[in-house]
């Protein structure tokens, strides 16, 4: 089965922690060469950005608007990669080995309401085939978040 339609059926969950777990999970095991997959979602309330299910060493709990390649990519509204995250002033360095980062906006109706942040620790880990293919994961990321925004409650809604 493609890598998309796993997604897909990973992603067809009731409950949100349980999609979003199992999706970092999925997309940290699948591409290789990566030490840190997770979530941040943008909490309207704080204007923050939240982390959420992730896979890799603990990370920053929160981000505030604008901060880091995070803040960035949600400022931005479309994929950020940075080859060397030494040369990105304001990065945020959640795990010190890592060297290469790639983050890409989760939009329900053109809006972000979170984000899918990668790392490795490997300089220039991520190409523009990677890019893509991580915006086709992350369209589906998308169209499950559409169902189960916003993320508070602990139920798919409908
Ligand atoms: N490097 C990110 C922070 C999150 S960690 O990589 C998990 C940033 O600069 O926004």
């Amino acid at each position: 089965m493609p890598i998309f339609s796993r997604l897909e059926s990973l992603m067809d969950a009731t409950y949100p922690i349980t999609a979003f777990s199992n999706a970092s999970s999925f997309i940290y095991h699948e591409i290789g060469d990566v030490n840190w997959v997770g979530f941040y979602f943008y909490d309207p309330m704080t204007d923050k950005l939240i982390l959420g299910p992730f896979q890799g060493k603990p990370a920053c709990v929160e981000i505030g608007r604008g901060k880091g390649v995070c803040g960035y990519a949600f400022e931005k509204a479309s994929p950020v990669v940075v080859p060397d995250v030494s040369s990105f002033p304001g990065h945020i360095a959640c795990d010190s080995d890592s060297r290469s980062e790639i983050v890409l906006p989760i939009k329900v109706k053109g809006n972000v309401v979170a984000l899918l942040d990668i790392d490795s620790t490997s300089i220039g880990r991520f190409s523009a085939e990677d890019t893509e293919t991580l915006e086709k994961l992350s369209l589906i990321i998308g169209k499950y978040s559409e169902k189960v925004y916003p993320f508070v409650f602990l139920r798919t809604i409908g």
